[in-house]
């Protein structure tokens, strides 16, 4: 089965080198796998939660945008989208809320460094926090759960909103999904060696520490200039340095083939000055995001060919995630009230299709559950005995759906046939040719 591999970056701010090798880089070589299905996205209403400039949000969506495809995201491929783009994350993200426990919030730990912050400067323990600092895992778990996606490469920082992701989809699925699973549970990819490049002073690459090397911002001589501020040891030119340890050292592996890594740590023990040792990292970089950069420029360019892919992007997206919160709607009671499933609500999943009769499965006060069949206007047509478990209501929809009017002789006694055996059974094949496919 193909896995659905999906992640975002916020936009907020410009990317430095480590987002790219953090992120972006293995983001697109995990799309090159076969058998792997990518959806990559600009996660612009979480932007809105971190930043209050419009100019900057818009800024930097165009540039992270700009960034993916040039550093060769095949669109051909994966799904390449704006969040802002996809109103039916925002929708599911309400239905995620109802179901979402304010505790766990509570406990997020974006949250909660707000509050301790608070605190410990003597102010109310929620100054100044939005409700969307506050629902922020909630929406997160509507970007990955709208498309059912199996993994989440994230940063370590990041694990703890899958983790909720995942307890949310549980929920729902346990209260809506009538023993089906409803929402893939998904899980996080963090990859250690890559996740931390270094910044300049050695600590984890980052805008807020300010120690970050740019990525194509300021051309080339930004780069040189900011590696030439990369902190090493003192040792002078000749002297053997010690190379484990040194963020020159790991930013260069994070760019280099295992001889070049060995050869430089030779080079290193032997006394190549630090000074060199920079150059040689510069050329190496150099060689590989200069052809990006100017890829990168031709784009910023030409933002219309930015909006143009991402429109097409957006049209791609919706088509998965219309038809998932149409039956979520469902789900949940959120009906039309002429009880046809197969047309869905305006606004959702408009394919064409022949309307078909609709197998509900759902739960009694009595605790039990059932199944039963509707046709296209509505007309009950079979309604199943209650089932202990969920899970075999399910599998008899799914075995009436393969098998067609062939399984009814096996159906439980008790099963009501409430319809002329002949609508039934057309019923029955018309879906079972449409599960062929
Ligand atoms: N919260 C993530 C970050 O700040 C960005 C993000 C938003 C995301 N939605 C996502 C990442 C869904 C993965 C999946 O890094």
């Amino acid at each position: 089965m193909t896995q659905r591999v999906l992640t975002g970056i916020t936009t907020t701010g410009t990317l430095h080198l480590g987002n790219f090798v953090g992120a972006i880089r293995p983001a697109i070589a995990a799309s090159q796998e076969i058998g792997v299905e990518s959806f990559f996205f600009m996660a612009d209403y979480h932007a809105l939660i971190k930043c209050d400039e419009p100019e900057r949000i818009a800024r930097s969506r165009l540039e992270i945008a700009a960034t993916w495809l040039a550093a060769g995201l095949d669109t051909s491929r994966v799904t390449f989208y704006r969040q802002s783009d996809i109103p039916e994350i925002p929708e599911l993200t309400w239905l995620l809320t109802c179901v979402t426990s304010k505790g766990q919030m509570n406990r997020a730990h974006a949250y909660k460094a707000a509050t301790d912050a608070n605190t410990a400067a003597g102010e109310d323990v929620d100054a100044g926090i939005t409700m969307g600092l506050y629902s922020y895992p909630i929406l997160m778990a509507a970007d990955i759960l709208i498309f059912n996606a199996h993994r989440v490469p994230v940063g370590r920082d990041q694990v703890q909103h899958i983790e909720m992701a995942r307890d949310v989809a549980q929920r729902f699925n346990h209260q809506f999904g009538g023993g089906q699973d409803f929402f893939v549970l998904p899980e996080a990819n963090v990859e250690d060696d890559v996740a931390l490049l270094p910044g300049l002073d050695g600590r984890k690459m980052s805008k807020s520490y300010d120690n970050s090397i740019p990525l194509f911002e300021g051309g080339a001589k930004a780069l040189k200039e900011a590696i030439a501020r990369i902190v090493t040891d003192s040792k002078l030119p000749g002297e053997p340095k010690d190379p484990e340890g040194q963020a020159l050292v790991t930013i260069y592996d994070a760019f280099a083939t295992p001889q070049q890594r060995a050869d430089f740590r030779a080079a290193l023990r032997a006394g190549l000055a630090w000074g060199e040792a920079k150059h040689q990292l510069f050329e190496l970089i150099e060689a590989q995001i200069g052809p990006m950069r100017a890829r990168y420029a031709e784009l910023m360019a030409h933002p219309e060919r930015l909006e143009a892919i991402l429109q097409e992007g957006a049209a791609k997206a919706r088509r998965l995630a219309g038809p998932l919160l149409a039956r979520a709607r469902e789900a949940v009671g959120l009906r039309s009230f002429v009880a046809s499933a197969a047309a869905p609500q305006a606004g959702h999943a408009k394919a064409a299709k022949p309307a078909l009769p609709v197998f509900k499965q759902y739960r009694e006060a009595d605790g039990q559950f059932y199944f039963k069949l509707n046709a296209v206007d509505g007309t009950l047509l079979l309604q199943s005995q209650g089932f202990a478990e969920g899970r075999a209501a399910g599998q008899w929809v799914a075995r009436l759906k393969r098998e067609g009017a062939a399984a009814l002789a096996e159906l439980p006694q008790q099963a009501d046939l409430a319809a002329d055996p002949a609508v039934l059974n057309a019923a029955l094949s018309a879906l079972q040719q449409a599960e062929a496919g």
